[in-house]
């Protein structure tokens, strides 16, 4: 059977992962997390007291950073490795979604991780969720969702994502930080966010995971 790539793109928490995370275990498909991939860089950033500004941290960061992703039977999901290490609760904090669209807006970082998410999704069969896949990485992809949801509906699935795993953060400092990024994450050069002109909106404020997932899997479907 021939495979397609789908691609999700959209506003922070908008369930991206959690419908492409779904859509790529029903059609068989492998999901790459491309946020995980800037979150993880950014850590490398933070961990290193690397500066942005300086060229020389950036060429040493960018040689020196590997970032995997290795599926975890517990979890039935995959999780992302930086330099062999499991990242994936680190990178999902606080600190580092206040930094991460920073890093993720210097064009060296974007050009290194698009290049890998090229290599990852060359034999297509995948599912990606980010901000650029249909108009930077993939925009041949057979499927284009661009997802959004009311402000204050991300901000509480945020918090409660957060909240699952023990850090409480207030509503307030959540949807300054969604607004924040989504705004760098539009205004940026390389790579802005915005709707490929080929995608389909999903706006998804009042509906279901289960709603969500099937209605991608069908378009999918329709298109394989
Ligand atoms: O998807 P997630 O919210 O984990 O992404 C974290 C950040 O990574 C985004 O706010 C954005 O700055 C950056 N990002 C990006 N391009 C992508 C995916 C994520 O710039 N394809």
């Amino acid at each position: 059977m021939p495979k397609i790539i789908v691609a999700l793109d959209g506003f922070s928490s908008c369930g991206k992962s959690t419908t492409a995370k779904l859509v790529a275990r029903q059609l068989h498909y492998a999901y790459i997390d491309t946020g995980a991939m800037y979150r993880a860089v950014t850590l490398y950033f933070y961990n290193h007291h690397l500066s942005l500004t300086n060229p020389r941290d950036v060429e040493k960061a960018l040689r020196e950073i590997q970032i995997t992703f290795r599926y975890q039977p517990e979890t039935a999901t995959n999780e992302t490795y930086l330099n062999g290490l499991n990242v994936e609760n680190e990178i999902r904090k606080m600190y580092i979604s206040e930094r991460v669209s920073e890093v993720s807006a210097v064009v060296e970082v974007r050009q290194a991780m698009v290049a890998q998410q090229q290599r990852m999704g060359r034999s297509k069969g995948v599912v990606l969720d980010g901000r650029d896949v249909g108009t930077v990485v993939f925009p041949e992809a057979e499927l284009k969702i661009f997802m959004t949801a009311d402000p204050l509906i991300r901000a509480r699935r945020r918090q409660d994502e957060l909240l699952a795993k023990g850090e409480l953060v207030g509503l307030e400092e959540i949807m300054q930080n969604l607004q924040k990024r989504d705004y760098i994450d539009t205004h940026r050069t390389e790579g802005p966010l915005r709707q490929a002109e080929d995608a389909l909106l999903l706006d998804n404020s009042f509906m279901t995971v289960d709603e969500q997932v099937e209605m991608v899997v069908r378009l999918a479907d329709e298109r394989i």
